[in-house]
């Protein structure tokens, strides 16, 4: 899968050592966003691309928890501080230098600052993509990100009943106006795998996020099932995708990735294409 990295690309010399940069984002919290964004990565990872992982949601921050990277970073000589390294990702999360208890009122200045940080403040290995897990709904954080760097795309996820895909819509909705490219819609915990027969069943009235897919054009990248075992795991922090990659969830999270590589293959053509002051292929297809 880590074909499409290797041609050669945008050659966008972007922050972070990263080649491309994906944002994972998501209209409300509590969706799994976080938990998409880790296995999106360690699925990555696991299919060849060098991939990082930064948590930049400031006030609810997780992703240390759920890779079991709680631990303070290293600082080197020239006092950039080292990326945790484990399930195959480089992991960055400012979770790990503040105490939970210690409360932040995250304001603009201070938000930019803490964005910069964790970019720039970073002895970042070299990285084919770095994942970002945003706050949910939109605010100071994604300005400061689009502000400071370029982007290759964005996953939103939703749970995919109404409510959350409504947010979700939203969300979209703010990509586009900042120009970033929407790679679609992931429907988290669409359905259950039933204990007792092993079928899957689904958790909510499944057509909303598909719906929102449909009206604001863009992907829909799939479901993930609602997995006991995957957040058992989380709990010990160790991602579903690396505890057991080939299990239901693990191939679901392997697709998206799939889909997540193709998305910046595409966009890097485009890219390409817009420098030399043609058409991509794509939007040729699409009509654009
Ligand atoms: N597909 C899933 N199967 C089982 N539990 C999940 C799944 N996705 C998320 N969770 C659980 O739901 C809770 C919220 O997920 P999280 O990723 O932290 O959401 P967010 O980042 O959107 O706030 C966590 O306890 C997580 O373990
Ligand atoms: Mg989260």
């Amino acid at each position: 899968m880590d074909s499409a990295l290797n041609e050669d690309g945008a050659g966008v010399a972007s922050v972070a050592g990263a080649r491309d940069i994906v944002l994972v984002a998501s209209g409300k919290g509590g969706v799994g966003k976080s938990t998409v964004a880790v296995n999106l990565a360690v699925a990555l990872a696991r299919g060849g691309a060098r991939t990082g992982i930064v948590d930049l949601d400031l006030a609810g921050p997780s992703v240390a928890r759920l890779t079991g990277t709680d631990e303070v970073p290293e600082l080197r000589d020239d006092g950039l501080a080292m990326p945790v390294e484990r399930h195959g990702l480089s992991v960055v999360s400012l979770s790990a230098m503040i105490p939970p208890e210690q409360a932040l009122v995250w304001k603009g200045p201070l938000v930019a600052q803490a964005v910069t940080q964790l970019f720039r403040e970073v002895a970042w290995p070299d990285l084919d993509i770095l994942v970002v897990d945003l706050p949910p709904g939109t605010g100071d954080v994604l300005l400061s990100v689009v502000e400071q760097m370029p982007v290759a795309g964005a996953v939103v996820v939703t749970t995919p009943e109404r409510m959350a895909s409504i947010d979700a819509e939203r969300a979209v909705a703010l990509f586009h106006e900042h120009d970033i490219p929407v790679f679609g819609i992931v429907r988290n915990m669409a359905e259950i795998i039933c204990p007792c027969c092993g079928e899957a069943q689904p958790l909510f009235e499944p057509a909303a996020a598909v719906d929102v897919a449909r009206r604001m054009h863009v992907a829909d990248l799939g479901a993930i099932p609602a997995d006991l075992g995957a957040s058992r795991q989380a709990a010990r922090g160790i991602p579903i995708m690396a505890a057991a990659p080939d299990g239901v969830t693990g191939q679901a999270f392997a697709a998206l990735a799939q889909a997540v590589i193709a998305a910046v293959g595409r966009e890097r053509v485009a890219a390409q294409n817009q420098r030399h002051g043609e058409r991509s292929i794509w939007e040729m297809i699409n009509g654009n």
